[in-house]
């Protein structure tokens, strides 16, 4: 059986889960607000920039044919930064949250491994990630984080007979995000649909809600700033998610106590 809610909270975080979390089937999309907290820049809030640069001109294929040794200089800067982050409460509480439900599935936007040093294993990162590099001709990702393997250097595949260039592991613009069977498997059958910190300009994340809502479930937005779809949402809270999931996560542990 399938939950609708139709209410609608803005500040107040009280609970709303219609059935106690251990009967629920949950499945959470986070974007780049979730990492905010962490120190992580998020792509839309820095009038267009990402880290000073414009997303297109470093996250294309075409950015990077015409300019690799920019666009590779630029994730390895991103690649470095992970081991100067820590997790924020807003992933602690999910990785709580996965502990209670009956089941509990995770799909991130972010490239970043914050979710994963939270404690929540099995991420499914439609974005790519950046500890894995992709061999440009087998298609191989490798997870490559030794000291050497962060140098500007490009580095180079252990897959093919003579080793080929290693490109990010990156989603870019225009390319085909990963595990899309997968994620919408598990929207199908779910409960409760929630998302953290998510701009809903990016296609086809922003319309997984729209799914979700085709197959009943609740759906749920925690994010700083009302997001393009917000409308689409049966519940949403506005503030930041490490202050704000916390609170939530810990409301529906009690409920179910
Ligand atoms: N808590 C909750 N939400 C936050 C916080 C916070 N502390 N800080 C910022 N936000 C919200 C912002 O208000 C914004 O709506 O997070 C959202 C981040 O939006 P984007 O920067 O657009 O990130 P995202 O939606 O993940 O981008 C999607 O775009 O460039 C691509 O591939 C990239 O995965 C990325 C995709």
């Amino acid at each position: 059986m399938k939950l609708v809610s139709l209410r609608r909270f803005t500040k107040n975080y009280s609970a709303t889960l219609l059935m106690k979390i251990n009967q629920l089937n949950i499945v959470v999309l986070t974007g780049a607000g979730i990492s905010a907290e962490s120190g992580l820049r998020t792509f839309r809030d820095n009038g267009g920039l990402w880290e000073e640069h414009p997303v297109e001109e470093v996250a294309t294929p075409q950015a990077w044919q015409r300019n690799p040794s920019m666009v590779w200089g630029f994730y390895q800067s991103r690649r470095r930064q992970l081991s100067e982050v820590e997790p924020n409460p807003a992933h602690f509480a999910l990785s709580k949250l996965a502990e209670y439900a009956k089941d509990f599935f995770l799909i991130t936007q972010n490239v970043d491994d914050l979710h994963e040093r939270s404690g929540i294993m099995d991420v499914v990162h439609m974005h790519g990630q950046l500890r894995m590099l992709r061999c440009e001709l087998s298609g191989k990702s490798e997870e490559r984080m030794e000291p050497s393997d962060l140098e500007n250097d490009f580095q180079f595949c252990t897959c093919c007979e003579t080793a080929s260039r290693l490109r990010p592991d990156i989603v870019w613009f225009g390319e085909q995000p990963m595990n899309m069977v997968e994620i919408y498997n598990k929207i199908e059958t779910c409960d409760v649909f929630i998302v953290v910190g998510s701009s809903g300009h990016v296609y086809p994340a922003a319309g997984l809600v729209n799914f979700a809502k085709q197959s009943n479930a609740q759906t749920i937005l925690i994010n700083l700033e009302e997001p393009l779809n917000s409308f689409m949402f049966d519940e949403t809270h506005f503030g930041s998610a490490g202050k704000i999931l916390p609170k939530l996560v810990a409301e529906w542990i009690d409920q179910q106590e």
